[in-house]
This record gives structure tokens, C-alpha cells and sequence, in this order.
């Protein structure tokens, strides 16, 4: 190992040694001091260069709170952690009591929501990093059918547009909470009033990069409807399918065939739902004219006319056509997001309207969004591109103490510092350059 690059494992080490529990990681003592679905997945991403043992645990524990109807919660509680430290907590949830008719597990509390499924990818690669360390511990053969299941729920239950494709019913759902994008079909609920709870996310981060309580009183009232209709998934007030939370199903896809392979099971069954889900995408969030996947709004079944950055990270789906690629990279490097000019890219439109640098998923640049870009950069030989961002993110990361999201002009440190998947994604770029 070069000694730059022995500097970034360590430091990008330690914080993940910080932030590991015993069982898993938490993206942040202070912020986030529980399991998070799809931080987990990057964080296990990192992780195998560290340890694979501690990279097959923290997906393990993830998945051992799976539900009864394949859900993989976006949020598996850590009980010595106490209620005052993060909301909603566990009391708000309630997910062993008003879960239970949706397969909830009883001894575990979780939130009701789901978060994008990077899982069958992590899990692919966690095992490609040490296969017989894997195969020792039948790895693949235990996540292999909660992966199944896991897809089957999204596929199934959660194809609330009946095209095939995925939905979200809340916008922590994709992970980009207060992402511009949002702003329309959320403007259709009721905000819970604001006396009714009490944000614990502004005692630990600068209150300019957090979202707003209009957004917030939003997010309360749809997570206690689905609540209250005991997480059952009709009557969604709110429901989209996002095509960032869409790319990375297709890419877990592909590798739960991979991993189908290595079971002993058939992969066509995973190759042709990928081709599927590839096709409905093009069908329904294509926009060839902007050159960019739009979120479409199931409601009133239109797309949503916002760029964000999740538009770009079907870039990730392997075998599309030349002209979406061709669309897609003129989109990431023209002036709607500017890479080349800026180091990494923002997560939402520098041109729109609502454009703000500081807050949370409204501009900033975030090192997962960039992880997954690079990867298809990659993926389709835009090399030149691909290497730059790369080092974009590796020293995007170090310089910011690991921060969970930069001013995508200045790479000024935002949200919280120490963050584990910024730090878990630095690390896997740095060694597998
Ligand atoms: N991202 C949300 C939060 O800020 C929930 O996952 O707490």
C-alpha cells in the first residue's frame, strides 16, 4: 500500500472502529446513534476491506430484523440507546405492537419504513472480498433468502403503480429526505403540529443544514398514518418511484444472480426481473429531452420536473442504451450539476429554483451519491471521469473529516463529522484504485 494511501485507511478506519457497536455501525453516535438500512449496505462496503467478518456481521444483524412480509427496516433500534437521544424514537414507532399483523418482529424494535436496497450488492461484494472466509460461514446461503424476500416486497407490495417498478411512501424512504423533489407531492399533506413532538436532530447539527419543521411536521404525519394503518402498504397518500432507489435495485438484482449462482439457485429468475425493472424505468422515468431519470409521483401518475441527483445514478444499470448514457453524462458534466467544474456532484440542480448549498439533500454533495456515479462511470469506460471523481470523493472525505455532506463548491464540511459511510466509501475507493 502506497503510504497516501495508508494515510486515508487509517484515518477512514478509525472512524468506522468509533462507530461500530459490537453488532453494527452506527452512521453517527450523535446524529444517527442506531442502524440505518442503507447505511449499513455502504458501510459493509467499506468495511470488508477492514475486517469481512465485521462486514458479514453488520449486514447480518441488519437482516436478522427483517419482517415477516420482507421488509428490511430502515431503522433497527439499539435499546440501551435512550428514546431522548433520537426522534422518532421507538415509542413512536411501535413497530412490535402495530407491526405484528405486517410480520414485525416481536423482540426487536424497528421503524416501519424502508430505505433504498444497496443489500444484494454489499452482500456480493463482502463476499468477493474474502470467498472462502464466506463460504466458511455459508454467508451467501443465509442472506441469499431474506434477499429474495427483501426484493419480493419491493417488487410486490411496494409496486403501488403497478408498472413493475418500486415506490417509496415517504421521502426518508429513497434517503434523500427534504430533496427539492419532494416539495410537490409533499405539499399535499397535512404537517403534524408542532407542539405534537420534538425534533432531537437540531441539538446535534447546525439547524441551516437540517431540514425545515414545515418539512418535518410533513414527515411526522405520514410515517404515524402508516403507523396507524398498522404498516399496511394501501391508501399511501404519498408514493413515488425514484429512480436512484429503481438503479440499485437492478444492480442488487444482477448480483443476487451472481449470488443465486454461488447458492446452487437459478439466476435467470434475478437477470430477467433486472431486465424488467430496466425496462420499466426507461418506460415511465426517462426524460430524454432533459437527459435525466425523472421521480415520478404515482398520485396523479406524472413525472416529477426536478433534476435531482438521484436521476443520474441509473448509471449504475448495466446494458443501457448508448443514448441514455450519452444523455445522462452530458447532464452530469453540463451546467445542471457541472462535474469537472466541481469536485463532486450536487444532489440537486445548481440551476433550480430551490438550490441551497448548506441544506441537507437541497444541493449539497453527498460521498454515497458520488460512490454509486463513479461506479457507472466506470462501468461504461468513461475512465477520464471516473478517475477524477474518484479522487474527488477520497479527498473530498479526508478533508472534511469524513463529513456527511459538503458544500459542493467549496467542500466545506456540512451535516455531521465522523460519518461512517463517507468514511467506509473513501476507504473502498482508496484500496481497490
Ligand atoms: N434521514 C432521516 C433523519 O435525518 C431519517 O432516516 O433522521
Amino acid at each position: 500500500m502506497e503510504t497516501a494511501t495508508r494515510s486515508v485507511y487509517a484515518s477512514a478506519a478509525a472512524v468506522l472502529v468509533r462507530n461500530w457497536t459490537g453488532t453494527s455501525t452506527v452512521p453517527s453516535h450523535t446524529l444517527y446513534p442506531h442502524q440505518w438500512s442503507w447505511d449499513s449496505a455502504f458501510i459493509a462496503i467499506g468495511l470488508r476491506h477492514l475486517s469481512v467478518r465485521r462486514a458479514q456481521r453488520e449486514l447480518e444483524s441488519l437482516l436478522g430484523a427483517q419482517w415477516g412480509d420482507g421488509r428490511i427496516p430502515h431503522i433497527v433500534f439499539n435499546p440501551a440507546v435512550p428514546n431522548e437521544a433520537y426522534f422518532p424514537s421507538p415509542d413512536f414507532w411501535r413497530t412490535t405492537t402495530a407491526g405484528a399483523a405486517s410480520g414485525a418482529p416481536a423482540g426487536t424494535e424497528t421503524s416501519g419504513l424502508v430505505q433504498p436496497p444497496v443489500h444484494a450488492l454489499a452482500a456480493w461484494l463482502v463476499h468477493r472480498a474474502d470467498p472462502a472466509a464466506s463460504e466458511r460461514r455459508g454467508f451467501l446461503r443465509r442472506m441469499y433468502p431474506r434477499l429474495v424476500a427483501w426484493h419480493g416486497y419491493l417488487t410486490g407490495r411496494r409496486d403501488l403503480g403497478g408498472a413493475g417498478l418500486t415506490a417509496n411512501v415517504h421521502p426518508w424512504e429513497p434517503g434523500m429526505d427534504n430533496s427539492p423533489v419532494w416539495d410537490g407531492p409533499l405539499s399535499r399533506i397535512e404537517p403534524a403540529p408542532a407542539g405534537s413532538y420534538r425534533r432531537a436532530d437540531l441539538a446535534h447539527g447546525d439547524p441551516a443544514d437540517r431540514p425545515t419543521d414545515l418539512d418535518y411536521g410533513r414527515y411526522v404525519r405520514l410515517a404515524a398514518d402508516y403507523r396507524d394503518r398498522g404498516y399496511a402498504d394501501d391508501a399511501h397518500a404519498f408514493a413515488v418511484e425514484d429512480p436512484a432507489v429503481n438503479a440499485l435495485l437492478v444492480a442488487s438484482e444482477h448480483a443476487l444472480a451472481e449470488i443465486a449462482a454461488e447458492v446452487g439457485a437459478d439466476p435467470a429468475v434475478h437477470w430477467e426481473r433486472a431486465a424488467r425493472l430496466t425496462d420499466a424505468m426507461l418506460d415511465r422515468l426517462w426524460d430524454a429531452r432533459a437527459g435525466i431519470f425523472r421521480c415520478r409521483d404515482v398520485v396523479p401518475d406524472e413525472q416529477i420536473d426536478e433534476r435531482g441527483v438521484a436521476g443520474l445514478m441509473p448509471l449504475l444499470v448495466p446494458g443501457l442504451p448508448t443514448e441514455v448514457v450519452e444523455g445522462l453524462h452530458a447532464t452530469l458534466t453540463g451546467p445542471h450539476f457541472r462535474l469537472g467544474e466541481v469536485p463532486l456532484v450536487p444532489s440537486y440542480d445548481v440551476k433550480g429554483p430551490a438550490f441551497d448549498p448548506s441544506r441537507y439533500w437541497r444541493g449539497p454533495a453527498w460521498f454515497n451519491t458520488a460512490w454509486v456515479i463513479e461506479r457507472g462511470l466506470r462501468q461504461y469506460g468513461l475512465l477520464a471521469d471516473a478517475d477524477a471523481l474518484r479522487s474527488a470523493i477520497v479527498a473530498g472525505a479526508v478533508d472534511s473529516g469524513f463529513a456527511e455532506y459538503v458544500d459542493p463548491f467549496t467542500g466545506e464540511a456540512r451535516g455531521t463529522r465522523g460519518f461512517a459511510w463517507t468514511a467506509a466509501l473513501a476507504l473502498d475507493l482508496a484500496v481497490t484504485a
